[in-house]
């Protein structure tokens, strides 16, 4: 693998090979990606990075063309993706600033569009949603950086843009959630329909509703924080190469 897409979550990857490069916005079958696609060179590797709400925040999660934003990303070369997400934390040890790379997804998103709808083989194989090599390479790179990842986990992707109630975070602790956020759906499926390995690595920013105050200030220095931590994770993967 020498190509890797970078998706930027609501707090961006602060990326320092970022000022090189160029930018590319492939049009698709699909619409146009969320934001041009900044392509350069980091270590071993060709980065695509993506803004997954686009410029200024402009689409709220049920907004995101997902579609468009993963065949572009494919239509570039990329050979795999690191989703990068801000998260609630429902289980009592996932506090604020803890990178999560959970091992599986629940889907409590509706409404959007989920599927390529490709001909031929329209069920695809989805029992392990994030793909293990990339798991393993963000795991060594967080060790060889110095930082502690939680492994494995459940993600519960819901609709928003508002925050759950507490009960329905009760709920999805019940049903085997640990983290919730409201975008690794259909985004992380999508992937999977053009074959591209695809891992989601989560900060938690928040203890999920009822589980402790919610401070909106908090979470955005929570999440500026730990994106530089996620970006230091990142580069030093890149340095590693996949292998690595
Ligand atoms: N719920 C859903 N999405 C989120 C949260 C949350 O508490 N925090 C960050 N993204």
């Amino acid at each position: 693998m020498r190509r890797i897409a970078v998706i930027g979550g609501s707090a961006p990857v602060p990326l320092s090979g970022s000022a090189q490069g160029k930018s590319e916005t492939p049009s698709t079958p699909y619409g146009d990606p969320s934001a041009p696609i900044h392509c350069f060179r980091s270590g071993a590797m060709d980065v695509l990075s993506l803004s997954r709400h686009g410029p200024g925040h402009r689409y709220t999660p049920h907004q995101i063309n997902y579609r468009a934003n993963v065949w572009a990303l494919r239509e570039l070369g990329a050979e795999g993706v690191i989703a990068t997400f801000t998260v609630g934390g429902i289980s009592a040890a996932l506090t604020p600033g803890t990178l999560v790379l959970p091992d599986q997804v629940i889907d409590y998103t509706w409404g959007r569009a989920h599927t390529f709808d490709l001909p031929g083989e329209r069920h695809v194989e989805f029992s392990d949603p994030f793909d293990e090599g990339l798991r393993r390479w963000l795991a060594a790179g967080a060790g060889h950086s110095g930082l502690e990842v939680v492994l494995g986990g459940t993600y519960g992707a819901t609709q928003g843009p508002r925050l759950e109630t507490a009960a329905e975070i009760d709920r999805l602790d019940g049903e085997g959630c640990s983290v919730v956020g409201m975008t690794a759906m259909p985004e992380a499926a999508l992937a999977r329909e053009l074959d591209l390995p695809y891992v989601a690595l989560c900060l938690v920013v928040n203890p999920a509703a009822g589980r402790g105050a919610i401070d909106r200030e908090d979470w955005a220095q929570v999440g500026e924080r730990g994106m530089r931590q996620v970006a230091a994770l990142i580069e030093r993967c890149l340095e590693l190469g996949p292998g690595g």
